[in-house]
């Protein structure tokens, strides 16, 4: 009988596996971690930190943890599409209330694990149901976008749209209106992030042109919405056209017919969201 301790000698079915490099941020963020500089400061990652660098969570998180911790829970299995008080809530922190109600018919949500995870889902959504010739990513973007694409629907020809002008150091809204116009074509998918996109967002009539020539082009609209409550939430603007193709961390659809047509993926970690709700801040 072999012992726990005896030395194998079979090689790993996973030994060909190709470590995966660090992302720029996390890269960055080990650099940082591993400088010794006493004046060092981290300008990486956007999360809140306290005056000695340690995360800083928002009060309202702590209480929702709070409460869910004092929380008397069943553990009962969920429906396959998420917890729906969640999911209420969820649409009501990206839609807006008085929106919510006026197309909440039309909005199908689903939970899933995390942004990433949320990101998954739709390329894969996007790649089966909706067929696109292109997806038009912004540069620079979340660095795991294309690859979620890639390994999701690989069929899909990623482009870029520029997003950020180095030199002028300010949103490229021209950059990205002459690209849009000359590369995109109807049935396209065009990945937005809806608020905070480092370092700036568009302007709400900015948002109202970047809308109109979606309208025009026919385009699907996907919005990474990961940090909405971070800053003022512009892309209002956008959201509340009822004829745009568009989904919601989110999806929507041309406009078929004359009703709102959403079909919303709208996703959010428990806590935070539910605190969101408990301050009343959104
Ligand atoms: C734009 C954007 N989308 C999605 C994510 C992923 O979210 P999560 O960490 O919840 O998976 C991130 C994380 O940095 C992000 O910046």
């Amino acid at each position: 009988m072999g012992s726990l301790n005896a030395p194998r000698n079979h090689t790993s079915r996973f030994s060909s596996l190709e470590p995966t490099a660090l992302d720029g941020p996390f890269a960055l963020e080990a650099a940082f971690r591993k400088d010794t500089h006493e004046a060092k400061v981290n300008l990486g990652i956007g999360a809140y930190r306290d005056d000695e660098g340690r995360p800083w969570p928002l009060s309202a998180v702590k209480e929702a943890k709070k409460r869910l911790a004092a929380g008397d829970w069943s553990h009962e299995y969920l429906p396959l599409h998420g917890d729906d008080s969640l999911l209420q809530a969820s649409r009501t922190v990206l839609f807006g209330s008085k929106l919510v109600s006026e197309i909440d018919v039309g909005v199908a949500s689903v939970q899933t694990v995390s942004g990433t995870g949320a990101n998954s889902l739709i390329a894969r959504f996007a790649g089966k149901h909706l067929n696109p010739a292109q997806v038009l990513f912004p540069d620079p973007t979340w660095d795991n976008h294309f690859r979620i694409w890639r390994e999701n629907s690989p069929h899909i020809v990623q482009r870029w749209y520029p997003y950020y002008d180095l030199e002028g150091r300010v949103f490229d809204f021209d950059g990205i209106m002459a690209t849009l116009r000359q590369d995109a074509v109807a049935g396209d998918v065009i990945l937005l992030h809806a608020c905070a996109h480092n370092p700036t967002d568009p302007s709400q009539a900015q948002w109202a042109e970047i809308a109109s020539l979606c309208e025009e082009k026919q385009l699907f609209v996907i919005f990474d919405v990961a940090y909405q409550g971070l800053h003022p939430a512009t892309w209002t603007e956008m959201r509340g056209r009822s004829s745009i193709s568009f989904l919601a961390l989110a999806l929507s659809l041309p406009p078929v017919n004359p009703s709102p047509k959403i079909l919303g993926f709208t996703v959010s970690e428990p806590a935070s969201s539910t605190s969101w709700f408990l301050k009343g801040q959104i």
